[in-house]
């Protein structure tokens, strides 16, 4: 039975819980502050994995321009020149490490005028190393990072930076190499140690606790995982640790920090990769009550400081014991994105009335259903088509059979005659390839006659069954799908 909300909160004036991706939402002001925050602004990790959607720009955004103490630029990687950088290749070096030696510089450049910019008009030797080398190689003391390695070649002089290679000094490096030219990478390195050390000088000297950099949407723009940015990536993972290792114990730690979507670190591969993975990064995961938080600090944000989940929502029953906030969470993947885009369509169709408060309703959550289905496949396709651009053709195979549930043999009649010639997946690595990404689960027996629902995101650690015979799609795709329970 439906009774109102006791001291309701009308939400007539709200436009929206936020928006969807942290560079547009007003995120700071509103921040939740997690267990991250503290393991990277720790040091314990510097390579933080998230699906899309999971929050890393918003921590980002959170050491870049909240009032942290320590020092942080955001590097954003959008329109980022790869094709430039892919040119920087060490061919001194095997595959994966060649590109370490120009993230190596990328890093030092970078740091050095982080440091720079924090010190103005500083006098000392390191100050004025760095000042000189950023005004002959970029024209100022600031630079854009786009232009970091696109000077064909770096100028050094004995008032910025002269590294010696074998005794000899460098008076410049070529950044363009040729295929038989093995000493880039030794020369670089020269260079970005030197860098690297007067940085160091100069903070200490300015007080600085720690200098950080955050690498954000390293992703943007790969419409395919080529084998050439996957080795960039894997590169500059290597860099990031090695520039760490270096300055760890130097007074003011160097802590660049990459925030990379988990689909494309899983498919990187170079050796030291799982020692990263267990000891060095960290995966955004978020639960019912860190998503509920989520959300009340937002509501006292941008209602006031009684707002919360009760005062905004009818008091009323869904099913049973299926109350709003589990209806909603049920058809996410737990990810704070999806989440607010269902709290913003459930707010449109309460726009739709009249009532005075505006509260969410039943109804509103039911009806949000659709809008929020496709935003789900949406983002679905952003993640997936790197991998499998035909995934689209798995998908119908569900639609055709229709239901919520099917048996393996239902799909692979489907998939079967649905797959383009183009498409390289068998029915089974679909399967499983959809289990990856949680568009489906798979029935688990357990050995007293009952059973249950396994996906990757709710159970990680039961992993994919290729024995599986039957299959569940999730919630969230049940209307983008026109799917019917059983
Ligand atoms: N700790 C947090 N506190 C408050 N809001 C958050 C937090 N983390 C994420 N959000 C919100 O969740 C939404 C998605 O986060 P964000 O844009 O950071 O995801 P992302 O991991 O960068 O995704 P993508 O891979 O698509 O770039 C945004 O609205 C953001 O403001
Ligand atoms: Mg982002």
């Amino acid at each position: 039975m439906a009774t109102a909300t006791k001291s309701a909160i009308s939400l007539r004036q709200l436009d929206s819980f936020g928006d969807v991706a942290a560079e547009d939402d007003a995120v700071l002001e509103y921040f939740l502050t997690t267990d991250a925050v503290t393991r990277i602004k720790n040091g314990d990790v510097f390579l933080v994995l998230g699906r899309k959607g999971a929050g890393k720009t918003a921590l980002v955004r959170h050491f870049a321009e909240g009032n942290g103490k320590g020092l942080s630029r955001r590097l954003n990687l959008a329109g980022y020149p790869w094709a430039i950088h892919a040119q920087r290749v060490d061919h001194g070096s095997s595959d994966v490490e060649a590109y370490v030696s120009s993230w190596r510089y990328f890093i030092a450049v970078q740091l050095a005028a982080l440091a720079l910019s924090r010190t103005k008009g500083a006098t000392d030797e390191s100050a004025k190393a760095i000042r000189q080398f950023l005004i002959d190689n970029y024209g100022g003391e600031s630079l854009q990072i786009d232009d970091v390695l696109k000077p064909s070649k770096l100028r050094l002089s004995s008032m910025s930076f002269e590294p010696t290679v074998l005794g000899c000094k460098l008076v410049t490096i070529a950044l363009d190499r040729s295929k038989g030219d093995h000493k880039f990478g030794t020369e670089l390195n020269a260079l970005s140690d030197q860098m690297l050390a007067a940085t160091v000088k100069l903070a200490r000297k300015a007080g600085a606790p720690s200098l950080m950099l955050h690498f954000d949407e390293l992703d943007q723009g790969i419409s395919t995982l080529t084998e050439e940015r996957a080795r960039m990536l894997s590169g500059l993972v290597l860099a990031v640790r090695t520039v760490r290792q270096s300055f760890r114990d130097s007074g003011v730690p160097l802590k660049p920090v990459i925030y990379l979507r988990s689909d494309l670190w899983d498919k990187l591969s170079f050796s030291d990769k799982n020692k990263i993975t267990e000891k060095l990064s960290l995966r955004l995961e978020w639960d019912s009550d860190s998503l509920l938080e989520l959300v009340t600090t937002r509501l006292r944000a941008k209602l006031g400081p009684t707002a919360r989940w009760e005062t905004i929502t009818q008091n009323e029953q869904l099913k049973s014991s299926n109350n709003k906030w589990t209806f909603i969470l049920s058809r996410t993947f737990l990810r704070p994105r999806d989440v607010i885009k269902f709290m913003n369509s459930a707010l449109v169709q309460a726009k739709k009335r009249g009532d005075n408060p505006l509260v969410l309703t039943n109804p509103d959550v039911v009806n949000a259903r659709e809008m929020y289905s496709n935003y789900l496949k949406s983002e679905l396709d952003d993640e997936i088509m790197a991998h499998w651009p035909h995934w689209e053709e798995a998908l119908q195979s569900c639609s055709a059979i229709s239901t919520m549930t099917f048996q393996r043999e239902e799909f692979d009649a489907q998939y079967e005659q649905r797959r383009s010639a183009a498409n390289p997946l068998t029915a089974e690595e679909a399967l499983e390839t959809l289990y990856r990404f949680s568009v489906i689960g798979y029935e688990r027996r357990s050995g007293y006659g009952g059973s249950s629902w396994a996906f990757q995101y709710t159970n990680p650690e039961a992993g994919w069954d290729n024995r599986a015979t039957r299959f569940k799609v999730h919630l969230g795709l049940k209307e983008f799908a026109k799917l019917r329970e059983d």
